[in-house]
């Protein structure tokens, strides 16, 4: 079976890369369609090359897990249009990336830049910071305990704690926090009105970030910082990157501030918006935040069933490297693929009544991390972290409910709350 036969209908493909489809639930309904109609199908809309798309739980794990079949950098891992990879690949000298983090290279590059911070992600090495994130996490609850039982908690509290961690962890002065939260913000809500830098305008997120000087922002940021670190090496992250070796030469400039950028915004955003999710779920879901309140064992279960039920990252793209056939059809060597990772989230095949929010939910094999080689680096840390705010936050929330209208962010690539006004009660 060749692409032709499996086309996506267009007003259901256009959906894919439409941004407020992931704001108001209407890529929840396309990815139910496709998993029973086209699993494994082609998109093909306006000024984006063609791609297939993998909505099924098991699809999305088997080409995860086949990373010398399926790259990542070949084409653009992000979806893109051809405007901006046009862009990118003139600015780039022929290449289709901006940047050159984890997330764009393969083997044997892949593992080498990877294994440079692996032991900083590990639990081992989280266990030592435990208390000092735990610090963070009691002010954060404190402030909150403090604002008079009313708040925003995304913007008061859940974008707030995982960046101060991640830019502590970095070794970056707590000054520089709110520029880190702008760019990041600007840079994952390149499509939103309230978020970007220009007001929301339909273009992907590479070609905002050349167009209206994000990208430049961040280096001239980390290039001023990385320097600081290699006069005055300290006991941080940042110093780790910046003093790197690759075959026993320094880590390129390139690859450096690729490398500060994929910590710095993947490292906050993500665990932010399932910090988010999960009060948000709370709090219209009282059941469950009473079954997680009076048996904190359940705490571990809630941050996963958060972190499936926001999946924040929604989507990355592959590249096959050889003909090849998958799932019955006849997949071309060069083709793209897009992995839906919400969509595997509420697989009906994998999770019982996948449209509920369950703190208990086991097993919950969700791909909200990815798979395979590529598999999140951070997720020991974020769970970590969210694990301890639960920990200080709940004993102390008596009661918790929705004050007016909560609103996710407008973006195909990562999303997640960007509004969720709250009444509480707390002691
Ligand atoms: C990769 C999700 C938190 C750093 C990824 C991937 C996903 C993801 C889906 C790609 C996996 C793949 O392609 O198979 C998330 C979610 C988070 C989170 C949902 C929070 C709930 C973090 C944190 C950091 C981080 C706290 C800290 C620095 C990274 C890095 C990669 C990555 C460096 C690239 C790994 C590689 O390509 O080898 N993450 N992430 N993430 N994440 Fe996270």
């Amino acid at each position: 079976m060749t692409a032709a036969d499996h086309r996506i209908p267009r007003d259901v493909a256009n959906l894919l890369g439409t941004p407020g489809a992931y704001a108001d639930g209407r890529i929840h309904e396309t990815y139910r369609w496709l998993r029973a109609n086209e699993p494994f199908g082609v998109a093909d809309i306006d000024g984006v090359d063609p791609f297939w798309v993998a909505t099924r739980h098991a699809d999305i794990l088997e080409i995860s897990r086949q990373n010398a079949l399926f790259h990542n950098g070949d084409r653009n891992p992000v979806i893109t249009s051809q405007a901006a990879d046009r862009k990118v690949r003139e600015m780039m000298g022929g290449s289709p990336h901006l940047l050159r983090t984890l997330i764009h290279m393969d083997e044997p590059d892949h593992l080498k830049y990877r294994a440079l911070t692996q032991a900083w992600f590990m639990p081992q090495n989280l266990r030592s910071m435990e208390e000092r994130i735990r610090v963070i996490a009691r002010a954060a609850v404190d402030r909150m305990a403090a604002s008079g039982g009313r708040c925003d908690f995304v913007k008061d509290v859940a974008l707030q704690y995982p960046l101060h961690v991640i830019m502590r962890i970095l070794g970056a002065p707590e000054a520089d926090e709110p520029r880190m939260l702008k760019l990041t913000q600007e840079i994952f809500g390149a499509a939103d009105p309230e978020l970007s830098r220009d007001g929301g305008a339909a273009k992907p997120i590479e070609e905002q970030a050349v167009d209206f000087g994000m990208i430049t922002d961040f280096f001239d940021y980390f290039r001023k910082f990385s320097a600081g670190k290699r006069e005055n090496p300290t006991d941080d992250l940042g110093t780790v990157i910046a003093t790197s070796l690759i075959d026993g030469q320094p880590i390129s400039d390139l690859e450096a501030m690729s490398y500060y950028i994929i910590v710095a915004t993947a490292g906050h955003d993500t665990t932010s918006s399932s910090t988010g999710g999960a009060l948000w779920a709370l709090a219209e879901n009282p059941g469950e935040l009473a079954k997680v309140k009076a048996d904190p064992s359940l705490i571990p279960g809630l941050v996963d069933e958060s972190i499936r039920w926001t999946t924040p990252v929604k989507t990355f793209m592959r590249t096959a490297t050889e003909d090849v056939t998958f799932a019955d059809r006849d997949v071309k060597k060069g083709d793209w693929i897009m992995l839906c990772y919400a969509s595997a989230n509420r697989d009906e095949a994998v999770f019982d009544d996948p449209y509920s929010f369950r703190v208990d939910r086991k097993p919950n094999k969700h791909l909200a991390f990815g798979y395979g080689a590529h598999l999140c680096l951070g997720q020991h840390l974020a769970k970590m972290e969210m694990r301890i705010l639960w920990e200080e936050l709940l004993p102390r929330l008596d009661e918790l409910e929705l004050d007016g209208v909560p609103a996710l962010s407008e973006a195909v690539f990562v999303n997640g709350p960007k509004r969720l006004p709250i009444r509480f009660k707390m002691h």
